[in-house]
């Protein structure tokens, strides 16, 4: 029978974010210092045989989504063999990808057949250079490639990630909320959030969701039944009469913690309860000396009762402390 993962404030744990290696091939400048050197993916990433088996696990215990990220998860070696593992796990009723989208174009077919569903893509500027500059080395042509990719191979809803900052692409709200017209397309503007020790956040630059919200109008509130499939913390909208729809994904200005479902897991296996958590329960060392199903439960359930009531994000931004763990450690 299945179970239910409960935290200590009465939250119900569904969602599993999975990130399968910690590299990327973008320094995308609100998320990596440009110096950053990753290890290589090592004997020390979790393996797709475990993987699938903490999924399962995962499942049994409740959760029925799972989201597969990075670093850039594409750049895991047969990543859509990974995700036909997943698919097949009973009791997972949702599975999608977040991903740069640099190498989707020529992987997205595959990854539909492999039973992956749907797909958030990262883009934060419509103009050549100003991509290049942002994620300093990136080649927008391809991303355009991956997101007509991810249609044509119906994966669906196709999401975009617009992370929003002053001086990097704000003038660009508008050009971003008219894509969701004549598409199926869904632009999420999200508030950037100090994470990681880039030197990128600072107040003048941290553009809260009212004024997104001003810039992105005029935008009508849609109903959740209206809303894109999704189980994350982005609230819709849709310009009227557009195919596509607009969400908002502010975790400072309107926090979403008190509804969070989340767990997060690192490529290298520490089980993680928050975003912002500065400890994790490492999975990997019991799983290699052979743990059985009960004592990995347990540790899981240890886990979800150490989630925090919310993060601390607003105190780091007025204090300039981001949480010094890199998002491409933690999976966004
Ligand atoms: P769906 O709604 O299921 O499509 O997924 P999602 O929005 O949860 O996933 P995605 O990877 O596209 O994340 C979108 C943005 O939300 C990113 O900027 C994430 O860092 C942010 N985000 C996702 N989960 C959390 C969370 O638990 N806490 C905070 N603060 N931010 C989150
Ligand atoms: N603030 C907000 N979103 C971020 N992402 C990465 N770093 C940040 C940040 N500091 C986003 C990426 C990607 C998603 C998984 O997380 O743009 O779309
Ligand atoms: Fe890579 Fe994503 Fe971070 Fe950009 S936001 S550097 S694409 S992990």
């Amino acid at each position: 029978m299945r179970e239910m993962l409960v935290d200590s404030y009465g939250r119900v744990v569904s969602y599993l974010r999975v990130s399968v290696t910690d590299r990327c091939n973008l320094r995308c400048v609100y998320c990596l210092p440009a110096s950053h050197r990753p290890p290589f993916l090592s004997n020390d990433n979790l393996t797709d045989l475990e993987l699938a088996r903490l999924a399962a696990l995962f499942a049994e215990l409740g959760v029925s989504k799972i989201r597969v990220t990075g670093g850039e998860p594409l750049l895991r070696p047969g990543v859509p063999d990974l995700v036909r593992r997943l698919a097949g796990i009973g009791g997972i009723d949702d599975l999608s990808l977040s991903t740069n989208g640099l190498l989707l174009g020529g992987m997205a077919q595959d990854l539909a057949q492999a039973g992956l569903k749907r797909v958030n893509i990262s883009l934060d500027s419509l103009n050549p250079d100003k991509f290049r500059q942002v994620t300093r080395y990136g080649d927008l042509e391809a991303v355009l490639a991956g997101i007509d990719a991810a249609l044509a191979a119906g994966l669906s809803p196709v999401k975009l990630n617009v992370v929003v900052a002053r001086g990097m692409n704000e003038e660009e709200i508008g050009d971003f909320v008219r894509l969701t017209e004549d598409r199926p397309l869904h632009v999420r503007l999200i508030e950037l959030m100090p994470m990681g020790e880039t030197g990128f956040f600072s107040q003048e630059r941290w553009m809260p969701l009212p004024e997104m919200m001003e810039k992105a109008s005029p935008l009508q509130e849609l109903p959740r039944d209206a809303w894109p499939l999704g189980h994350g913390p982005a609230r819709y909208y849709r310009r009227p009469g557009a195919l596509g729809t607009v969400g908002f994904v502010s975790a400072l200005s309107r926090g979403f913690c008190s509804s969070c479902n989340r767990l997060r897991l690192t490529a290298g296996g520490l089980l993680v309860p928050c975003l912002d958590a500065a400890e994790g329960t490492d999975l990997r060392a019991p799983l290699r000396r052979g743990a059985d199903a009960g004592e990995i439960r347990r540790l899981v359930l240890e886990t979800v009762q150490r989630k925090p009531e919310r993060h601390t994000l607003l105190e780091r931004a007025s204090s300039l402390s981001p949480n010094p763990r890199l998002m491409c450690q933690i999976g966004g």
